[in-house]
């Protein structure tokens, strides 16, 4: 495998990297010249791009007809639309919506129809039962990605995990990751989360209108701490994730809805010149952040993270399983940047949860008091606090922060319950629809932690001391391609909901009305959107505990560029920051909006 730098999309004569901007998006990237942005605003033309469609789809429809199936095998229901171009017009853009749309199809066509959009087929699975026998049941078939029109080479450079296409390549990541997890999980994460459960308090105590911030920020230098033994390239984390997020949405860049477009060479594709520039800066980002660990180790002053572990076993692993410096780069990189989003969304619809059913939150806190008494909880009290633990269950299937996980491409021509799968289809489950399944979750638009220790639900298992808990969880995926965070995002999910509800007391400023329900951000891994939250002290004691004990608060914004992986904010407290447009903060809008039957 080639590590330069990314050289064919590099255009002649490119300019330096660009400064980390945190503002950049396809239309205001600094990087993008007059005449790029002129062929990529008539790209974005709709009368444009829908003739050209028609066009191609005129032709391509004539070649390619519907293929001949063998007898007795029936094709799956499809939605109708143009030969080859499918229903190009009909991609719910946000990510969410895409959920809910394909959610309410499934009524008239069932659990498992296709889908045609560009040549692809698009496949949805909406119940447990199919995404299981498909993805698990028969995963060897079924673990491969797709092409991501504006990430490209992404699938092939196997660089990051959760993209890359399967290959020999693909397993040895992907067993290095679960090396590293299964190393780091029983020492807790090496103690990370919770130095920084109490830097979270602080800010909270300090400026709690900034409680979106300060749940990003836990996030990343979380994970900064845990894979660099150093919050702040949680930074480089937060920088690189938005352009790369964007580049995975349909929501992001148009060659992601009109995806011939990434047939254009290199000199006149704005796409491909903004890429490489993205690569750029996330390679810089992976291999600084692993020569300082490099550094420290011999300098004799590294603590212990991921990447030491990395070095220190790097001469004992035997030659076959052996990750050299831009594999391990790439592999401790691209799994540490999952982290942020996907976890900060749990963390934003604790917020949403306790600002809608503001029952719940003095239960747990009389469970944490008897068990913890006047200290944070830790992982070892986790058994005794099964409402913690319901919560985080409860809040992973009420928002989901991938409403329609990470699409499988089949690897082969397959027949399932008589109906044929092509090779090279996108298989997508949709959790959002799955965790609504109405047998096993009653009253499944609703926040009710109650689901899972109360043994009237059907979703009720004991012992308590052990469940419930998010292993094996739908939120994580399904198969060979499963999640490797679970581990983390429990350790980190169950601390800090148990340190947030010990310290403070939570209360909308808004009415229940004007509150935001299911509004997230367009992207593939959502969030719900911040609104005004009343965080208070629950009492003398505890605001002394955080001003003594809970020292440094660890923000990480800026408000002048010094040096490259600054995070600037330049409008400092006056305006919230919203992390390039993955958080923007919930508006009111005139009409409210009507939300589908189960949302
Ligand atoms: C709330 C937290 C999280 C959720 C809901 C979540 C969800 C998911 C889902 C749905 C997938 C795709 C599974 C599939 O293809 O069927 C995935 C893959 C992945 N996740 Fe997570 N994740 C979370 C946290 C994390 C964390 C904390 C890490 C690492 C530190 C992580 C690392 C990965 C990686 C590396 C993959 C790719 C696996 C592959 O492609 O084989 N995730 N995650």
């Amino acid at each position: 495998m080639s590590h330069a730098p990314h050289a064919a999309f590099d255009a002649a004569g490119q300019e330096s990297l660009y400064p980390a901007s945190n503002a950049s998006t396809y239309l205001n990237s600094p990087t993008l010249d007059a005449s790029y942005l002129a062929g990529f605003l008539t790209l974005q033309s709709p009368t444009v791009t829908v003739g050209l469609c028609v066009v191609i789809a005129l032709v391509l429809g004539r070649i390619f007809g519907r293929r001949k199936l063998p007898q007795g095998v029936k094709p799956l229901p499809r939605l109708p639309g143009l030969p080859w171009a499918g229903r190009f017009w009909d991609v719910p853009e946000q990510g969410v919506d895409a959920a809910f749309h394909f959610g309410a199809l499934h009524k008239k066509y069932g659990p498992i129809y296709e889908w045609k959009v560009m040549g692809t087929t698009h496949i949805w699975l909406e119940t447990d039962k199919v995404a299981r026998d498909l993805f698990v049941l028969r995963q060897k078939k079924y673990c491969d990605r797709n092409i991501l029109p504006a990430a490209m080479g992404v699938k092939e450079d196997c660089e990051i995990l959760p993209l890359s296409g399967y290959s020999d390549e693909f397993k040895k990541h992907k067993n290095f990751i679960h090396t590293l997890m299964k190393d780091s999980t029983p020492k807790t994460f090496y103690g990370w989360p919770l130095v920084e459960n109490k830097r979270t308090l602080r800010r909270l105590l300090e400026s709690p209108e900034r409680w979106s911030e300060h749940m990003i920020t836990h996030c990343a230098r979380t994970i900064g701490s845990i894979a660099w033994a150093n919050p702040e390239h949680g930074n480089k984390l937060l920088i690189v994730v938005p352009d790369l997020l964007k580049a995975v949405s349909p929501a992001g860049p148009i060659i992601n809805k009109l995806t011939f477009l990434r047939h254009l060479p290199a000199a006149i594709s704005p796409f491909k010149k903004f890429e490489a520039k993205r690569k750029q800066l996330m390679q810089d980002a992976f291999y600084e952040a692993l020569q300082d660990v490099k550094d420290r180790v011999e300098a004799g002053n590294c603590e212990d993270c991921w990447s030491q572990l990395y070095l220190a076993e790097e001469k004992r692993v035997p030659e076959a399983r052996k990750m050299d410096w831009h594999e391990a780069a790439y592999a401790i990189g691209s799994s540490s940047f999952v982290a942020i989003a996907t976890i900060g969304g749990p963390l934003h619809s604790f917020f949403l949860a306790a600002a809608h059913y503001p029952e719940w939150l003095p239960k747990v806190q009389e469970e944490i008091d008897r068990v913890c008494g006047d200290r944070l909880p830790t992982v070892e009290d986790m058994p005794h606090l099964p409402k913690i633990r319901a919560t985080v269950k409860e809040v992973l299937r009420w928002r989901q922060s991938t409403p329609l996980g990470v699409p499988h491409e089949a690897m082969e021509d397959d027949v399932y319950e008589g109906y044929f799968i092509p090779k090279g289809a996108m298989l997508h489950a949709n959790h959002y629809l799955i965790s609504r399944e109405a047998d096993k979750f009653p009253r499944a638009n609703e926040f009710v932690p109650e689901r899972w220790i109360d043994p009237s639900y059907p979703s009720y298992k004991e012992p308590l001391t052990e469940f419930p808990n998010i292993r094996g969880d739908m939120a994580f995926g399904y198969g060979s391609r499963a999640c490797p965070g679970v581990e983390l995002t429990n350790m980190e999910l169950c601390t800090l909901f148990g340190a947030l509800a010990w310290a403070f007391n939570f209360t909308s400023k808004i009415p229940k009305e004007d509150l935001p329900w299911y509004e997230v951000n367009p992207y593939v891994i959502t969030m719900s959107k911040p609104f005004p939250m009343d965080i208070q002290p629950r009492s003398e004691a505890k605001r002394r505990f955080i001003e003594n004990e809970c020292g440094d608060a660890g923000y990480v914004l800026k408000t002048k560029r010094e040096g490259k992986w600054d995070i600037v904010h330049e409008a400092g407290e006056k305006e919230p920051w919203t992390w390039d447009g993955l958080s923007v903060p919930y508006e009111k809008p005139a009409v409210k909006r009507v939300y589908p039957e189960g949302a």
